[in-house]
């Protein structure tokens, strides 16, 4: 499929980089020097090239949405009308100094994004795992066992295409339910990324969910 990166740092241009190892023709977009975009898109080893959001977005199967929460306006509005399109996002609703939560509890970072961009299909996935662990997740993707990955959204194609993102990438996907799920997956990310850089173990970090018994 085509896949626009809206958001080309730690998260976009690892998921990008990964989404053209597994076939798919991906477009970097927004990063302050188009020199980035052009190393992103030639390293990739696939299908891959720069482009501004608007390029990206408009003739993609599905966006990744990879910013800053600060951002997410700027580059939307540079991204242009969404209608139909599928928005994965791993964005997290983080305060300046990505302390905080600025959204929780009573809506999610997800459904604010989803009442932004109303015709568009939101799925929230990717944001309980840090970028560190993802060239490894997809580089040990033959193995039997695989790492969960939550997602939620409320359209059903919409999530048919973000799981199928998340098994290219190497992940078992879990799918959580509706988009409101959010609530508890974006306060889940901040617990994961506790452990990723503040734990023993370093960030390579990913989980799965095992269920015993009948
Ligand atoms: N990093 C993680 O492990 C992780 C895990 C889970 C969820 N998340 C969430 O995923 C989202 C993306 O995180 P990230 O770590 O990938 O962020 P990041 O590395 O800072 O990437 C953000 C991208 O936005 C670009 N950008 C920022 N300001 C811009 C501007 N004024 N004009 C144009 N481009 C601009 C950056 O450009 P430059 O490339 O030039 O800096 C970068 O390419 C966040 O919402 C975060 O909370 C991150």
């Amino acid at each position: 499929m085509r896949v626009g990166i809206l958001g080309s740092g730690l998260m976009g241009g690892k998921l990008g980089a990964i989404f053209a190892r597994a076939g798919h023709e991906v477009v970097f977009s927004y990063a302050r020097s188009k020199k980035k975009l052009e190393r992103l898109a030639r390293d990739a080893k696939g299908k891959a090239r720069p482009g501004t959001p608007h390029e990206a977005a408009q003739k993609a199967d599905a966006v990744l949405l990879a910013v800053h929460w600060a951002r997410k306006d700027d580059v939307l509005n540079q991204a242009g009308d969404l209608s139909g399109k599928v928005i994965v996002s791993c964005s997290l609703p983080m305060n300046a100094d990505n302390t905080e939560l600025v959204v929780a509890h009573t809506s999610s970072g997800a459904e604010e994004l989803a009442k932004m961009t109303p015709k568009a299909r939101v799925v929230s996935a990717f944001n309980t795992v840090p970028s560190e662990v993802l060239f490894g997740v997809y580089e040990a993707k033959r193995k039997a066992s695989r790492p969960g990955l939550v997602y939620c959204g409320d359209d059903n194609s919409g999530k048919a295409v973000a799981a199928e993102l998340i098994r290219d990438v190497g992940f078992d996907p879990v799918d959580a339910g509706p988009l409101r799920i959010a609530r508890y997956t974006e306060p889940f990310a901040l617990l994961v990324a506790q452990l990723a850089y503040e734990g023993k173990g370093g960030p390579e970090l990913a989980y799965r969910f095992d269920r015993f018994g009948k």
